[in-house]
């Protein structure tokens, strides 16, 4: 069979209601909300947008986090639409598989495995960075060889141990400490735009887009790959800026994307993985755009912290207190990105594995605990080494990147699968379908060309890897490659429309075919 079998949306539906690999159902949509900003605000808002406004984009930040906002949103209708279609663990890789094809879904799940492990390392380090930092302000270092940037990050390390064993324990329990941690992390933003308000200088803000000026540190490589090849000096500020600034703060929205990959954990969730997904990316871009006005209106920013700029603004004006508390809330902020991260990686790893593109035992879930607990603590401890003990806090555009594609796909998907399956029920459709998501596959294509060719080498090595292992393992091996399997799968997923009260009404798409 081809690269570009697809697995129907009935098949993958089916699979979800196996025993062996059967998640608990327990998530509202309120839940996923909760779930989806504790993902999102994280080590973006708390360190990128210093070092973005004060090294590309001067105050015009406000407008990169602005065209950041335009690009996931766009993103976020394609993934509610399919979220509502296929609700089944995996998120865009699941998509994928359904709509363009195996080979499509293997780079999807291989992008979203770069985006959610490295995102979870950058942000144990950024996480143990600021715990340096608040112990510093609480007058007690932490030594430096077991510290941020030292020779092994056991702060890091530890963390992602906790946090890992959280995560094997149960969905539930890991979403109640990430409650708590969200309300934190919450306060404490809200706490930087109105506290902040009272030192902001609104001549800081003009000129709001400063003149382009040349840019020192990026040359050769580390240039965006637009100007590489169109030959054009590498500049700063300016209309350029602000684009380059976007391709670096859509860091700082990444995660939403991940609430998707919970959709087996959802009770109905057609109806709530839409809700959850739009409402975390709406509450994250009102409070970016505002935290980033405040932040350049209170210093100017060519003396913004790129490391710290938050904090670093109350200490500017001698607010040291204030520089205390926004500290630990990011030590308690960060915590849950990277918590979620964990999940996120778990769970498309899971869905790879039940799928046997991944070996198949890896899937098995706890008996008692209801976990994919094997990769859990796989993936546990991976992260944990590669925060530990590599320089992995430099590599947030690696995530970018890694991001940016699986979006491109999910959007080109959802036209595809439209042509494809006109007949399956869609509770969520995205509007002026084509338009819209090829909208959103040129800006996220657009997005991705603003980042470095260093970057795109990097990621080019990291897809070569995944095509090799395809080739050699999974195109072999892969579930509905196995003889007989379209015919074992279909009629389960009648018997267990009927019986399986937990599921949403709409789960069985079939039910409203013509
Ligand atoms: N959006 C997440 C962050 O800002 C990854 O840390």
């Amino acid at each position: 069979m081809g690269v570009l079998r697809t697995k129907s949306v009935e098949q993958s539906i089916a699979d979800t209601d196996e025993p062996e690999f059967r998640l608990k159902k327990s998530l509202t949509a309120l839940d996923l909300t909760v779930f989806g900003i504790g993902v999102v605000i994280g080590a973006g808002i708390f360190t990128l947008t210093g070092r973005a406004a004060h090294e590309v984009a001067g105050p015009a930040i406000v407008i990169s986090f602005v065209v950041a906002a335009i690009a996931c949103t766009l993103a976020a209708l394609c993934y509610a639409e399919f979220a509502s279609t296929v609700p089944v663990s995996g998120s865009a890789y699941t998509f994928s598989y359904s709509s363009l094809g195996e080979l499509f879904a293997w780079i999807i799940g291989w992008d979203l495995i770069l985006e959610m492990f490295l995102g979870a390392s950058v942000v144990a380090q950024g996480w143990s960075a600021y715990l340096g930092t608040l112990f510093e302000q609480l007058g007690m270092p932490i030594p430096a060889e077991i510290g941020y940037g030292g020779t092994v990050d056991l702060m890091a390390i530890l963390l992602v141990l906790v946090l890992g064993g959280l995560m094997t324990f149960g969905i539930k329990e890991s979403l109640r400490v990430n409650m708590v941690l969200v309300a934190v992390k919450l306060f404490i933003v809200l706490f930087v735009i109105v506290a902040g308000l009272l030192f902001v200088n609104p001549a800081n803000w003009s000129p709001f887009v400063p003149a382009p000026a040349p840019r020192d540190t990026a040359t050769g490589l580390s240039q965006p790959l637009l100007q590489f090849f169109s030959g054009i000096e590498p500049t700063a500020f300016g209309v350029g800026g602000i684009f380059a600034g976007a391709a670096l703060v859509f860091f700082a929205y990444i995660g939403f994307d991940v609430v998707a990959t919970t959709a087996e954990e959802t009770r109905n969730p057609q109806r709530d993985l839409p809700i959850g997904i739009i409402a975390s990316l709406v509450i994250c871009t009102l409070l970016y755009c505002a935290v980033a006005l405040v932040v350049t209106g209170m210093v100017p920013y060519q003396d913004l912290d790129p490391a710290a700029a938050l904090a670093n603004a109350f200490a500017f004006h001698g607010a040291t207190w204030m520089a205390t508390l926004i500290s630990a809330g990011a030590v308690a902020g960060l915590t849950t990105v990277v918590l979620t991260l964990l999940i996120g990686a778990t769970r498309i790893i899971f869905a790879m594995s039940r799928d046997a593109l991944l070996p198949v035992r890896l899937a098995k879930v706890h008996p008692r605990f209801r976990t994919p607990w094997v990769i859990s603590i796989l993936v546990t401890i991976i992260v944990a080494v590669v925060a530990g003990f590599t320089p992995i806090g430099l590599l947030e555009e690696m995530v970018n990147i890694g991001t940016l594609s699986a979006f491109v796909l999910v959007s080109i998907g959802v036209i595809v699968l439209r042509r494809k399956r006109p007949d399956l029920h869609r509770s969520f459709r995205v509007p002026l379908n084509p338009w819209l998501p090829g909208l959103s596959a040129a800006i996220c294509v657009y997005l991705m060309l603003n980042l470095t060719v260093e970057t795109w080498l990097r990621f080019l090595v990291w897809l070569v890897i995944g095509f090799v292992i395809y080739f050699a393992y999974s195109h072999r091996h892969s579930r509905i490659g196995q003889p007989g399997y379209e015919e074992f799968a279909l009629p389960h997923v009648v018997s267990h429309h009927h019986d399986d009260g937990d599921r949403g009404g709409d789960a069985d798409p079939r039910a409203d075919r013509p």
